[in-house]
């Protein structure tokens, strides 16, 4: 059994992410963490619990921070909807997170399955990097940490140079790019290359006809908007279930280097730019293993599979 722990954000795509996981055979979450970013804490946490239970399954969801370290939330709700899974009227309240912080749990999670734990991040950086302040010893206990963030190569979709889940908590990011965890980057370039959906692969995936299958494409019907009219893409992309789909199988990435990533949280323009040595040119120690290439049919083989009864 392999064990993995997720600290989300909860909106639609990370909703996807956790069908994926909760329904992939061999793997036990053991738990997953909300920290704010595309929608306020609160609503993560309710988004979670649907989806886990939508899924028949039983995982302790706990609360996280609520906000960066040193800045104002800024949420993704203009891209997700108000309530982040694309405002389709789902009941999306009245359910009861487990007792204790995210950050206690990431710590307590991760240390009691030392080095045989897969951390998997599809929001900012905020509860993981407390858990490292807390507790620093913690970046040598997790076998691999496979974050949905940052660009490998090319634009943002937050700025020119900036994915959201780094550009929302830069300093989140720095410290734990800088922390010595075992670190596996799944950047948007990747997502809009390889896990963009059109109407007819949106349609080919509904089509499965199952109740999750529905969920998955219904609910990215906010997302899809922004995804042609703001990033000019054919339609939604799916950033976390691509991280996911890498950290379940790690195949699914076809070309993966290791280089020095650095995190600007100093400059307005540049802020939260995953700033990549592809040439070793600072002569900097490597730091993260950067996806730059992966293989859309085995990710999209994954999500079917994981949404079939
Ligand atoms: O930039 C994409 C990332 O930001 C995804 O994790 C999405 O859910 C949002 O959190
Ligand atoms: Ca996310």
């Amino acid at each position: 059994m392999r064990h993995f722990i997720i600290d989300t954000d909860t909106a639609s795509d990370d909703a996807v992410a956790l069908v994926m996981a909760l329904r992939h055979p061999g793997v036990q979450v053991e738990a997953i963490t909300i920290v704010g970013g595309n929608v306020p804490v609160d609503q993560g946490v309710q988004n979670a619990l649907y989806t886990a239970e939508l899924c028949g399954q039983q995982v302790p969801v706990y609360r996280g921070m609520a906000a960066p370290l040193l800045r104002p939330l800024e949420t993704g709700q203009h891209v997700h909807g108000g309530d982040g899974m694309g405002d389709i009227g789902l009941p999306l309240s009245g359910r009861a997170p487990t007792p204790g912080h995210g950050v206690s749990a990431l710590i307590e999670t991760i240390s009691r399955f030392a080095r045989e734990i897969t951390l998997v991040t599809l929001g900012p950086l905020t509860n993981i990097a407390v858990a490292l302040l807390q507790e620093p010893s913690l970046a040598a206990k997790v076998e691999n940490c496979v974050v949905m963030g940052g660009i490998g190569q090319g634009y943002g979709n937050v700025t020119p140079v900036a994915e959201f889940n780094i550009w929302v908590d830069p300093e989140a990011a720095k410290i734990v790019f800088e922390s010595g965890m075992p670190l596996t980057m799944v950047g948007w370039d990747v997502s809009r290359t390889y896990a963009v959906f059109d109407p007819t692969e949106a349609a080919r995936l509904r089509r499965l006809g199952t109740p999750l299958a529905e969920f998955c494409v219904d609910i990215q019907q906010m997302v899809n908007q922004f995804a042609l009219n703001v990033t000019r893409l054919e339609g939604f992309d799916l950033p976390d279930p691509m991280a996911m789909a890498v950290a379940l199988n790690p195949t699914v990435a076809t070309t993966t280097k290791r280089l020095y990533v650095e995190i600007e949280a100093d400059s307005r323009a540049c802020r939260g730019q995953t700033i990549v040595d592809h040439l070793q040119i600072t002569g900097q120690e490597p730091n993260v293993n950067v996806v730059l290439e992966a293989s859309r049919e085995k990710f999209l083989s994954m999500l079917h599979q994981s949404v079939r009864e």
